[in-house]
């Protein structure tokens, strides 16, 4: 179980300071936005390069942009430990999982709310993490969509047909309210944003979301104690 706090809800005066403020996370979720594939604009590679230089923690870049064949192999140069395309957004997806790999990220595919997962069973094994969006992309802040829970559940049934070990990243309306769910439909890997930064205490923030998720697996070490 990851916690990957997005910076869209940080402020963007002061990124290094805002990273520093949430040293139990276990990345950065950063994300690109070109105003085209959501209509939205924030960030490119030299802020993420940026990023990457004011922070030990893994980058976990989530672009939300055309022409992600073109572009999404400039992001994996920068180091990044993980890079998110969106198949919407991506003509040959499985080439272009494949060059991420090459240049040593983690390849990772995005799902815009309204795209279902079984057409890409059979592709699973060419990704690291499948991203799966609980809110229309573009923005933070906004409600969890309770209707995206099953295509989580079935995203890790199709993993595990597949024998893939494959993290699943839910992104957008994360919050201590919503976290369970999704861990209890499967996923493991958490983005939240607004839930983070506008907390007073965002690294406490990220230690509750933890905690959390962690309880199925505390439950089940005390039912380990209890020899059963
Ligand atoms: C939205 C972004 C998210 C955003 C989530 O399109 O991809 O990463 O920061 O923000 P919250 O957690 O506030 O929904
Ligand atoms: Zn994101």
């Amino acid at each position: 179980m990851k916690i990957t706090p997005s910076i869209l809800s940080a402020d963007f005066a002061r990124l290094a300071d805002e990273i520093a403020r949430i040293p139990s996370a276990d990345g950065v979720h950063v994300d690109v936005m070109d105003n085209h594939f959501v209509p939205n604009l924030t960030i490119g590679r030299p802020v993420v390069e940026a990023v990457m230089a004011a922070t030990d923690h893994p980058i976990d870049v989530h672009l939300m942009i055309e022409n992600a064949d073109r572009w999404a192999p400039e992001y994996a140069e920068t180091g990044a430990k993980t890079i998110t395309f969106h198949v919407e957004a991506s003509q040959a997806p499985v080439r272009l999982a494949r060059e991420l790999r090459h240049l040593g990220a983690r390849a990772s595919l995005g799902l815009r709310p309204a795209t279902s997962i079984e057409p890409y069973g059979d592709l699973l094994p060419e990704f690291d993490q499948i991203l799966i969006m609980t809110v229309e992309p573009g923005f933070g802040g906004q409600t969890f969509l309770d209707s995206m829970l099953p295509k989580i559940a079935r995203t890790r049934a199709l993993a595990q047909k597949h024998g893939v070990n494959l993290a699943i990243q839910v992104d957008g309306g994360v919050s201590l309210e919503t976290i369970e769910r999704c861990a209890q439909a499967g996923a493991d890997v958490f983005v939240a944003g607004s839930a983070v930064f506008t907390s007073d205490d965002p690294d406490a923030m990220v230690r509750a979301l933890a905690q959390a998720v962690a309880a199925p697996a505390s439950l089940g070490q005390v039912l380990l104690e209890g020899g059963c």
